[in-house]
C-alpha cells in the first residue's frame, strides 16, 4: 500500500517554529505553556502558504492550547478549534475571547477582596493533588477558586480561572519533566501574590492585542467524528495531532484536570487519539507489521483524515504537523504513512516538508534511525 512517492523538502531552519517556544514571549499566546504546541508564527506562515483569503474559515481539529484560532483572530481569519481534552478546550476558549479590560480589573479586585481563609479541603481529593502544594497554598487555592466561580459575567470568570490555574502551578511543587509529572519540594511563593501578578500581566496583554477577526469557535469533540462541523464548510485545516507513541501527554496536566475540571485522567483516556485501552485497532493493509500502538494510531488518523476531507470545501488545503514514532527496534515514518492515508482518503499530497530530525538510538548506543518531524501539505 505505501508506495506513494512525494516531493520532500528539507527546511531545518523552521524547526523552532514547530515548537511552542516562540509563543512564550507573545501576548495572549503565552497565557498557558503547552509543551506539545506549535508557534503562532508557524500558523501565520501556513496561512500564507495555503493561500487562504482573509475571512476564510480555518479549522484545527486538535486545537490544544488554541494557537491556530488565536493566530487566525490576529490575522483576520475565522478560527474553529476542536479538542477532546476539557483542559485544552478551556484554555483555547479563554485565549480566544474578546475581553473588556475594565470589567477584568473590577472582577480581579472583587476576587482579591475575599479574605484569605482556610476552608476544609474537598472530599475525595487525590493524593497527587495533596502532594502538589504546600498546605497553605492548597487551601488558598480552593478559597480563590470559589471566589472566581462566583464572578459574573462569564468572560471575566473564564479569564480569572485561567489566571488562577497558571498561578496555582507557580505556587506548587509541580515539575513537568518531559512527559512525566514530578513534584519537587522547594520554597514556593504565596498563591495570592502570584495570582494578582499573573492576572495583571494578562490584563496588560488584553490591552495590547488588537484582533482583526473573532471570537473563534471552540468545541469539545473528537477529531475522528467532527459531528458539529458541516460538510464542505471549511477553507483550510492547520493542525498537529498528538505524536505517535507519546501516550503520556495527558498525565502531566493531572493536577489541573482534577482541581479545575473535576476529571481524573483515566476517565478521559479513551477519547484520545492513539491511546491504548480502546478496542483492538482495525488493521490497515500495509501496516500489519507495525507495533499495536502504531496500528491504533494510524487507524485513528485515517478516520481523522476522512473527516478533514468531508468538512473541507473543494479546493480546500490542509497542513498537518507530524513526527516519527520511536520504538525500541525501529522508527515509524509517520509523515509518509500519513501522506499515504491522506491520498487514500482522496487528498492530493502536495509535498512533505521536513523541519526536524532526531536520531533515535536503542540502549543509548545502537542507532536505529532518524525520527523526522514534518509538515504534510494536502489539497482536496
Ligand atoms: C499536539 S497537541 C496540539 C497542540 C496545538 N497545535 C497547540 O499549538 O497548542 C494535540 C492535541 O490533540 C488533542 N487530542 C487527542 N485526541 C483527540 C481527539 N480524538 N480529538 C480531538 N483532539 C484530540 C489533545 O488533547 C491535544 O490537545
Amino acid at each position: 500500500m505505501f508506495e506513494g512517492s512525494y516531493i520532500v523538502e528539507e527546511r531545518y531552519d523552521l524547526w523552532s517554529l514547530a515548537t511552542f517556544k516562540p509563543n512564550k514571549n507573545i501576548p495572549i499566546h503565552r497565557w498557558f505553556y503547552f509543551k506539545e504546541g506549535f508557534s503562532r508564527d508557524l500558523v501565520v506562515m501556513l496561512l500564507q502558504e495555503l493561500g487562504v483569503s482573509r475571512g476564510c474559515v480555518v479549522l484545527d481539529p486538535f486545537v490544544g492550547s488554541g494557537t491556530t484560532p488565536l493566530a487566525c483572530m490576529e490575522e483576520g481569519f475565522v478560527g474553529v478549534g476542536v479538542d477532546a481534552s476539557p483542559l485544552a478546550v478551556f484554555v483555547s476558549l479563554a485565549k480566544t475571547r474578546i475581553y473588556d479590560p475594565v470589567e477584568l480589573r473590577e472582577a480581579l479586585d472583587k476576587c482579591l477582596s475575599t479574605a484569605p481563609q482556610h476552608p476544609a479541603l474537598p472530599d475525595g481529593l487525590s493524593p497527587t493533588v495533596r502532594r502538589a502544594f504546600p498546605r497553605r497554598n492548597l487551601e488558598e487555592l480552593f478559597n480563590l477558586k470559589e471566589a472566581v466561580d462566583e464572578i459574573e459575567p462569564k468572560g471575566p470568570r473564564i479569564f480569572l480561572k485561567l489566571a488562577l490555574m497558571n498561578a496555582s502551578v507557580k505556587a506548587s511543587y509541580i515539575f513537568r519533566d518531559g512527559s512525566v509529572l514530578r513534584f519537587v519540594k522547594r520554597p514556593v511563593p504565596p498563591l495570592r501574590t502570584i495570582f494578582r501578578r499573573i492576572a495583571q500581566s494578562m490584563i496588560e496583554d488584553v490591552n495590547r492585542v488588537k484582533f482583526k477577526c473573532g471570537p473563534a469557535v471552540i468545541l469539545q469533540g473528537d477529531a475522528r467524528r467532527l459531528n458539529q462541523i458541516e460538510d464542505e464548510s471549511v477553507d483550510a485545516v492547520i493542525t498537529s495531532p498528538p505524536y505517535l507513541n507519546k501516550i503520556e501527554y495527558t498525565r502531566v496536566y493531572e493536577v489541573e484536570l482534577e482541581i479545575f475540571f473535576g476529571k481524573k485522567v483515566q476517565d478521559l483516556i479513551r477519547s484520545y487519539i492513539g491511546l491504548v485501552g480502546r478496542e483492538a485497532p482495525r488493521v490497515i493493509p500495509g501496516l500489519e507489521d507495525l507495533p499495536d500502538s502504531a496500528k491504533l494510531y494510524f487507524s485513528d488518523m485515517r478516520e481523522v483524515l476522512e473527516e478533514m476531507w468531508r468538512v473541507l470545501k473543494d479546493g480546500g488545503k490542509a497542513a498537518v504537523v507530524v513526527a516519527g514514532g520511536v520504538y525500541p527496534d525501529r522508527v515509524v515514518e509517520s509523515d509518509y504513512i500519513l501522506a499515504d492515508l491522506a491520498r487514500r482518503a482522496g487528498f492530493k499530497v502536495e509535498k512533505i516538508r521536513v523541519v526536524g530530525k532526531r536520531v533515535a538510538t536503542s540502549g543509548r548506543v545502537h542507532r536505529i534511525g532518524a525520527a523526522r518531524e514534518s509538515i504534510v501539505y494536502l489539497a482536496k
